[in-house]
């Protein structure tokens, strides 16, 4: 797909399809003015009609028979006090779903005067810019790799996205945004990938293809051996009952000063997840595969942070394992001295995603980090809780939760804070280690917060639990991309200029 930005008026544009935006009532944006009147007042007759009634993501697409355009689509945006970055999303969404497999080849869209809810008179077209680049590009998304009949090419080629500039500082917003959502798209090819195919060593070599491919980013596999010598005895007690052997995976990306302290992302790899000898129901099992879903974002991130090289220094690691049940599979009763020199006593080896992480920010505190962010799909209990729409936030800082929830807000990829008070601590309490691996039924994606927390306790740490939003269910059976876009706005709030 070829996109560009253009500062034309519209009606200089040639296009064979235009988009244009409808609020329900109110004012219109400029653009949506221009091809009124470009098309003789016939969007207002639309709206009056009730052909077209501006309800947010509705959309009415329709031939013209002047130029410039072939077609137009009318996408509702809502009333403006509704218009939140997350609605404003589903219009473009919606769009998206109206131009993908359509007769246009070449499709101009007009939504980046729309205003949302929260912009403030500066910089917030570029903040759209981003999320059109974003949306259009995670939207066409396909994943065909292992069906023998390929779906046929698309006509769609080419989206041109008017601006008011198609200066610098928009461009850079919106090529933000297309490499955000060809991250979520990398994100999202590791997740679908199959089990069989992606193991902990497939992982790690993903990570060094992306290395080869970017100069900016250095890798470095750490082998079982090597984790033995560092005590890394959680994350092998985890992956000692499969033939597959774990890795550990080390990416850093210095784009900042020399003295700048690094912002750590963390990620879960168990490339499948049976449970182990607590073998998991057999229902649904599949899905499992997704359990690598937060090793998942953070080298979709990479690859976001490699193709725009901000202006900051990062380390990313992961942890990956494939949790199996064979004869030297850890057992129920196992007791464990982790990395950080603290013991557990494993007593449920399904609780494995706390066990793989907390050797991971054990190791991560050599970095003297600025923030440790951490991703995991790692309780059952936060699709409960939150279900499918946020992930759930736990931080020992307070304003590092709020950066990371605020960061989710702006990119329509939303989180909500959970609690990880002391009182929940005492569930984990064990009768013969230091700690056990489960806290019991309640709260039960606190308590597995609480566990990762006893290791985090030397920097700024908040763990993502994105067991609910990382993939979709039912029909739509797949991974999300997300919280990638959550992660490349935090770390480009905190990019020098
Ligand atoms: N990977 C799972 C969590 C999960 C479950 C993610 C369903 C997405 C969908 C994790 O390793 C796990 O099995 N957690 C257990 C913890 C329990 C044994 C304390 C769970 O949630 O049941
Ligand atoms: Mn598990
Ligand atoms: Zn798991």
């Amino acid at each position: 797909m070829n996109f560009t930005l253009s500062s034309k008026p519209i009606s200089d544009i040639k296009a064979d399809c235009l988009v244009v935006a409808l609020p329900e009532k109110g004012d219109w944006p400029a653009s949506t003015t221009q091809a009124n009147e470009a098309l003789g007042g016939l969007i207002k007759t639309l709206h009056k009609n009730g052909d077209a009634t501006g309800k947010n993501a509705t959309t009415l697409q329709m031939p013209l028979d002047g130029q410039p355009w072939a077609r137009l689509l009318v996408v509702g945006t809502g009333a403006d006090k509704d218009r939140t970055p997350a609605n404003y999303r589903k219009a473009l969404i919606a769009m998206a779903g109206q131009i993908k497999d359509g007769p246009s080849k070449h499709v101009l869209v007009g939504l980046g005067d729309t205003l949302v809810t929260g912009d403030d008179a500066t910089g917030s077209e570029a903040a759209r810019l981003s999320l059109i680049g974003r949306t259009l590009e995670e939207q066409f998304y396909r994943f065909t790799e292992f069906k023998s009949e390929k779906p046929s090419d698309r006509k769609l080629g080419k989206i041109t996205v008017a601006a008011s500039s198609a200066g610098k500082a928009m461009k850079d917003a919106f090529n933000l945004g297309l490499a955000t959502g060809r991250g979520m798209n990398f994100t999202r090819d590791l997740g679908n990938t199959p089990p069989n195919i992606c193991h902990p060593v497939w992982l790690a070599e993903q990570a060094q293809k992306l290395a080869k491919a970017h100069d900016c980013i250095k890798t470095e596999i750490l082998d079982e051996k090597q984790m033995k010598k560092l005590g890394m005895n959680t994350i092998l007690a985890v992956g000692q009952g499969s033939t597959q052997p774990p890795r550990f995976i080390i990416m850093e990306y210095s784009g900042g000063k020399a003295k700048d302290k690094p912002h750590v992302l963390v990620g879960k790899g168990i490339t499948f997840d049976t449970g182990g000898i607590s073998l998991k129901p057999g229902e649904g099992m599949d899905e499992m595969k997704y359990d690598m879903g937060g090793s998942a974002s953070v080298l979709g991130t990479m690859q976001v942070i490699a193709e725009t090289k901000p202006k900051i220094n990062i380390v990313a690691v992961i942890a990956a394992a494939e949790n199996m049940p064979d004869g030297g599979a850890t057992r129920p009763g196992d007791i464990v001295t982790t990395m950080s020199g603290q013991t557990v006593e494993i007593l449920n080896t399904d609780a494995e995603g706390r066990l793989v992480l907390c050797d991971a920010l054990t190791y991560v505190k050599r970095y003297n980090p600025a923030s440790v962010l951490d991703m995991a799909t790692l309780t059952g209990a936060c699709i409960i809780a939150l279900g499918h729409q946020a992930s759930a936030v736990f931080s020992n800082d307070d304003e590092l939760a709020n950066e990371v929830l605020a960061a989710g807000e702006r990119a329509g990829d939303r989180a909500w804070r959970l609690p990880l008070w002391d009182e929940y601590q005492s569930q984990l309490d064990s009768n013969f280690a230091d700690m056990q691996n489960i806290g019991g039924r309640p709260a039960g994606s606190i308590t597995a917060a609480c566990f990762l927390s006893r290791f985090a306790k030397d920097y700024r740490w908040a763990h993502l639990d994105i067991a609910g939003t990382a993939w979709n269910s039912g029909k739509a059976k797949g991974s999300t991309g997300r919280p990638v876009p959550l992660l490349v706005d935090y770390l480009m709030s905190h990019a020098g200029k």
